[in-house]
């Protein structure tokens, strides 16, 4: 029997016509979906779902597990846990995702993945203000200006940033309601900000689900580098979401579980004895603290 290659698999073509003809028939069923988008969305899903199952042999047993994995996904998901999030975050297509649509622009600084830890309503601190709200961690002064890409500052940006703390939790992942390592504070009249945050340090993403059974069976690490989450939105600028990571963190080179390191957004943080006198005057005791600076810049919204 002669043979052809389809989806990069070698069968028949008889075979290969039996599989296409489903294909086609599938992809016409949605031809008069109105929305023009969305049938390019689902026509496309189609072919590419059906070529990844025509390229691997599918077999039965597989297809069931794939659906026992997406059972146990949904299962897991609720208001505070999103596995499904974390599974487009673990197979790197929210990054890529966001590489689509946050293309360079001028110095722009980069974006990266949002993750599930954000919550709308931080309290708002004044500029110089802790975010740690009790939170563990080394504290650590963050400083920078918000600009637009011809540098002009942006007065009044607003500023959100979140971080786990130095046990690799954020607040909403404990149980008792508490808010900590969160915050909203806005830039002043020169752009310029400051806060108190935590030295961040490398912690795992959730991975007591489907997503950390998947990553153990690769072989792969949950861990994120070490990082410190930010989003910056101002009238007329593009927001911008994004991290900075520590600079000499062995986690980035490792690997980050969820493909986020950009190189411009490694930053250094320098390491103050204790008793080293703080920008702000804060008296910290005998403890050590860290510094860093992040000056950020804002695309266009339109670009
Ligand atoms: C985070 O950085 O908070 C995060 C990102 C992706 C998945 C899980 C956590
Ligand atoms: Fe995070």
């Amino acid at each position: 029997m002669s043979e052809t290659t389809t989806a990069g698999a070698t069968i028949s073509p008889e075979q290969a016509l039996v599989e296409q003809e489903l294909v086609d028939t599938v992809v016409a069923s949605f031809d008069k979906t109105e929305d023009p988008r969305l049938k390019q969305l689902v026509q496309a899903l189609t072919r590419h779902l059906h070529n990844f199952v025509r390229e691997v042999r599918l077999t039965e047993d597989e297809w069931n597990t794939g659906i026992e994995f997406l059972t146990a996904a949904g299962h897991i998901t609720d208001d505070k846990r999103q596995e499904f999030i974390l599974l487009s975050d673990v197979l790197g297509l929210s990054m890529q995702t966001i590489a689509i649509n946050n293309q360079a622009y001028k110095g722009a600084t980069e974006a990266t993945v949002f993750g599930p830890f954000f919550v709308d309503d931080a309290p708002e601190i004044p500029r110089g203000g802790d975010i740690a709200g009790g939170a563990a961690g080394q504290p650590c002064w963050v400083e920078g200006t918000i600009t637009d890409t011809s540098g002009n500052p942006v007065p009044g940006a607003r500023i959100e940033v979140w971080e786990a703390d130095e046990d690799g939790f954020y607040d909403v992942q404990y149980t008792d309601a508490r808010v900590a390592g969160r915050a909203r504070l806005f830039a002043d009249d020169n752009g310029r900000y400051s806060f108190w945050g935590l030295t961040p340090t490398p912690y795992p993403i959730p991975h007591d689900g489907p997503v950390g059974k998947m990553l153990e069976a690769a072989g792969r690490s949950p861990v994120r580098a070490s990082h410190l989450h930010f989003m910056v939105d101002a009238p007329g600028l593009r927001t911008l979401v994004t991290h900075i990571f520590v600079e000499g963190d062995p986690q980035i080179e490792i690997g980050d579980s969820v493909f986020g390191v950009k190189d411009s957004l490694i930053k250094r943080f320098e390491t103050l004895a204790a008793g080293t006198p703080t920008p702000d005057g804060r008296d910290l005791g005998n403890q050590a603290w860290a510094r860093t600076r992040f000056d950020v810049i804002l695309a266009p919204a339109e670009a």
